[in-house]
C-alpha cells in the first residue's frame, strides 16, 4: 500500500511517500519521495518559537505535498496513496494541529483512512529506516533498549516485545537537546546549538588539548536509570561568567568538556540498564543522536554487550518518513481499525 506520512511537531515540516508491505513478519518499504522543510526563522529567537512554526508549517505543507506527488509520479484526481500517518504527539500542539487538520483534509477529499502516530515510536523505529531506496525492518531481537535524546525528550524505553514500551528513566528538568541549545546560547551560539556545540567540542578535542574547565556529571550514581541536566547548565554558566574574554580557544575548551559530561552521563545510565535488563538490541535514536562523539563512545561502550542502532544522521533529527514506517506498522498491529479522523486530536505530552 502507499502511505504519506506527515510531521509537524516541532520546527521541522516532513511530508514522505512509501511503498509498505509485508505486514509485521516482515515490514518492508519502498521511499517514494521524502521532503523536509527546516524552518530557520527560530535561530534568531533562540529556541523555537511555536506560533511561528505553526505558522511556517501552514506554508510548507502545501507546497511539500505538490512536490512529494510529482517526485513520485502520482495522480491527484485519484486516490494516490491508501494511508496516511500523521504525528499527533508528542510536540507543540499549535504544530501538531497544523498537520492533524492538513492530513484530515487529504483524506476526506481522497477517502483514505488516517492512522494518528506517535513521534517518539517514530523515533524509535527510524534506527532501522533508510532516507531513499528500499529497506526491510528485521526481526528485532528482544528485550531492546532506546536511548531517546533530542530536544525535548531524554528517555529509557525498554521494549519486551514489538510496538510495546515501558519508560524505565528520563530526564527530570532539562533534555540533553535542550541543554546543548542552552550552553549554546550562553556562549553566543545560534539555535539550535547542538551541531555547533559538537562542532567546537571536535576541534578540541582533535587538538588532543584536555580541557581546563570540570563539570558535574549529573545523577551518575544514583540507583534509579534518570538524567538531570539542569545542574550542569548552571555549572557551565558560573564557568562562563568568571571568563573575561570568551575567545573561540574558551568556547571550545568549554564544549568538549560539556559535551563530555553528557555523553558520559548517557552512556553510564543505558549501560547499567542494559546490564538489569539483560537487553539484546540497543538502540539509540532522536536529534542528539546525531552527536558524533556519542555515537561513537556508545558504540565502543556496548561492545561484547548488544548491538547498537543508530540511525542514518538524516533521520536522528525530525522527519516525516519515520512517521510513515511506525505508522504502517500501527495500522498493521491494529489490523486497519483506525478512529473517525474528526476525532483524532492534538496530545502534546502523549507517553509511550
Ligand atoms: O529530534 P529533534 O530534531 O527534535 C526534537 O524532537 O526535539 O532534536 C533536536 C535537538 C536539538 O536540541 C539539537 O540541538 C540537538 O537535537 N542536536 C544535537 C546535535 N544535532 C542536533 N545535539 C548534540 N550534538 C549534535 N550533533
Ligand atoms: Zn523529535
Amino acid at each position: 500500500m502507499k502511505i504519506l506520512s506527515i510531521e509537524t511537531s516541532c520546527d521541522d515540516t516532513g511530508v514522505t511517500i512509501m511503498e509498505a508491505k509485508g505486514g509485521l513478519s516482515k515490514p518492508s518499504f519502498t521511499v517514494l519521495t521524502d521532503q523536509l522543510a527546516v524552518q530557520s526563522i527560530h535561530a534568531q529567537y533562540g529556541g523555537v518559537f511555536p506560533m511561528k512554526a505553526k505558522i511556517e508549517h501552514e506554508k510548507n505543507l502545501p507546497i511539500l505535498l505538490e512536490k512529494a506527488l510529482k517526485e513520485a509520479k502520482l495522480d491527484t484526481k485519484k486516490k494516490p496513496v491508501d494511508l496516511i500517518a500523521v504525528t499527533y504527539g508528542p510536540g507543540l500542539e499549535p504544530c501538531l494541529w497544523t498537520g492533524i487538520v492538513f492530513a484530515q483534509a487529504l483524506a476526506k477529499k481522497w477517502g483514505v483512512p488516517i492512522i494518528p502516530t506517535n513521534h517518539m515510536e517514530g523515533h524509535i523505529i527510524s534506527a532501522y529506516g533508510k532516507s531513499s531506496g528500499s529497506f526491510t525492518i528485521p526481526k528485532i531481537q528482544f528485550p531492546m533498549l532506546c536511548l531517546l535524546v533530542s530536544g525535548g525528550h531524554t528517555e529509557l524505553v525498554l521494549s519486551k516485545s514489538l510496538q510495546k514500551y515501558k519508560i524505565i528513566g528520563k530526564t527530570r528538568d532539562d533534555a540533553a537537546g535542550e541543554a546543548f541549545d542552552k550552553v549554546a546560547r550562553m556562549m553566543g551560539v545560534e539555535y539550535p546549538g547542538g551541531p555547533k556545540i559538537s562542532k567546537l567540542a571536535q576541534e578540541q578535542r582533535a587538538k588532543n588539548a584536555a580541557s581546563p574547565f570540570s563539570f558535574p556529571r549529573p545523577m551518575m550514581y544514583t540507583k534509579d536509570f534518570d538524567f538531570s541536566f539542569s545542574g550542569l547548565k548552571t555549572s557551565v554558566l558560573y564557568a562562563i561568567q568568571k571568563i573575561k574574554k570568551l575567545d573561540n580557544a574558551k568556547k571550545s575548551a568549554i564544549a568538549l568538556e560539556f559535551e563530555n559530561a553528557v555523553v558520559e552521563t548517557l552512556i553510564h545510565k543505558t549501560k547499567k540498564a542494559a546490564e538489569k535488563y539483560k537487553i539484546k538490541t540497543l538502540i539509540v535514536s532522536g536529534g542528539v543522536a546525531a552527536n558524533t562523539h556519542l555515537r561513537n563512545e556508545m558504540t565502543k561502550a556496548f561492545e561484547g554487550i548488544a548491538p547498537v542502532i543508530i540511525p542514518s544522521r538524516e533521520l536522528t533529527r525530525d522527519n516525516s518518513l519515520m512517521i510513515g514506517i511506525a505508522g504502517y506498522m500501527q495500522y498493521m498491529k491494529k489490523r486497519g481499525k483506525v478512529p473517525n479522523p474528526k476525532n483524532i486530536k492534538a496530545t502534546g505530552d502523549l507517553q509511550l
